[in-house]
């Protein structure tokens, strides 16, 4: 059985103190929502420690927003898989837009990073996009293909729940100004169809998850395209109450 997803990326915000009570607010909210979700928390690197310490025990799982290719080294500055998971990760989050555009990572540099943190069981989120330029010169389906082609190349998984592709527009990001379903879900279509070009139909089993300002009063109709597997949360996921009620739309 697939589960849809609903992961909070917190993206560069969040003191220590900020986070424990957001993520304190979140585990009382979540508490009575009885669906079987994957909820996840990314955190900055800084609040790993204090997050993954609240929810421990709870149904809410720990993500990273980033990760390294290499185990351990003279890497200054980087975190592996390894520390992820040491730190209590179970997710990480790959390639998200604004790393690609403000830090230059390539899709190879994608692909290392996935295979790494699958080679050491960390679970990934692997994400894609096209800019505004590109979807104006309606090259989005050949962009958003070339970038899934590229991390499934050679790609071995034993599990498809362990690994998710999150389709985020990035002039949908942090604008407001969200995709609409028709739009996601025609991405989505074409995102499914490339994997199960390549894994065969029980690639179905993996999650093509929605991000760009998706927000309580956007949720349903998202969740209710067929191929939209959940969401990926940016700034309605720093206030309590929205995320929370994020959780409970994507549970009814
Ligand atoms: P947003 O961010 O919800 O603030 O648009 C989404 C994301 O970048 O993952």
């Amino acid at each position: 059985m697939k589960k849809n997803m609903i992961a909070g990326n917190w993206k560069m915000n969040m003191l220590r103190h900020e986070a424990r009570e957001l993520t304190e607010n979140i585990i009382s909210g979540v508490a009575d929502v009885e669906h079987d979700l994957d909820i996840l928390l990314a955190p900055p690197f800084t609040a790993l420690d204090i997050v993954g310490g609240l929810i421990e025990g709870t149904r809410l799982k720990l993500s990273s927003q980033n990760v390294f290719w290499e185990d351990r080294g003279a890497f200054t500055g980087e975190i592996s898989p390894a520390m992820l998971l040491d730190a209590g990760c179970e997710w990480a989050i790959i390639g998200h837009s604004e790393r690609r555009g403000i830090l230059g990572e390539t899709d190879a540099i994608v692909k290392k990073k996935l295979n790494a943190s699958l080679a050491d069981s960390l679970k990934v989120i692997v994400c894609v996009g096209e800019t505004l330029e590109e979807r104006e010169q309606e090259k989005t389906i050949k962009i958003v293909q070339s970038q899934v082609k590229s991390a499934l190349t050679d790609l071995e998984l034993n599990d498809y729940s362990e690994f998710v592709l999150a389709y985020e527009p990035v002039w949908a990001i942090g604008t407001g100004k969200n995709a609409t379903p028709e739009q996601a879900e025609q991405v989505h279509s074409a995102i499914r169809e490339i994997t199960g070009s390549i894994f065969g139909q029980e690639s179905e089993l993996i999650r093509i998850i929605y991000g760009g300002s998706v927000k309580p009063d956007n949720i349903k109709e998202l969740l209710e395209m067929e191929n939209i597997d959940g969401a990926l949360i940016g700034g309605a996921g720093l206030n309590a109450d929205s995320f929370v009620k994020i959780v409970k739309i994507a549970g009814e």
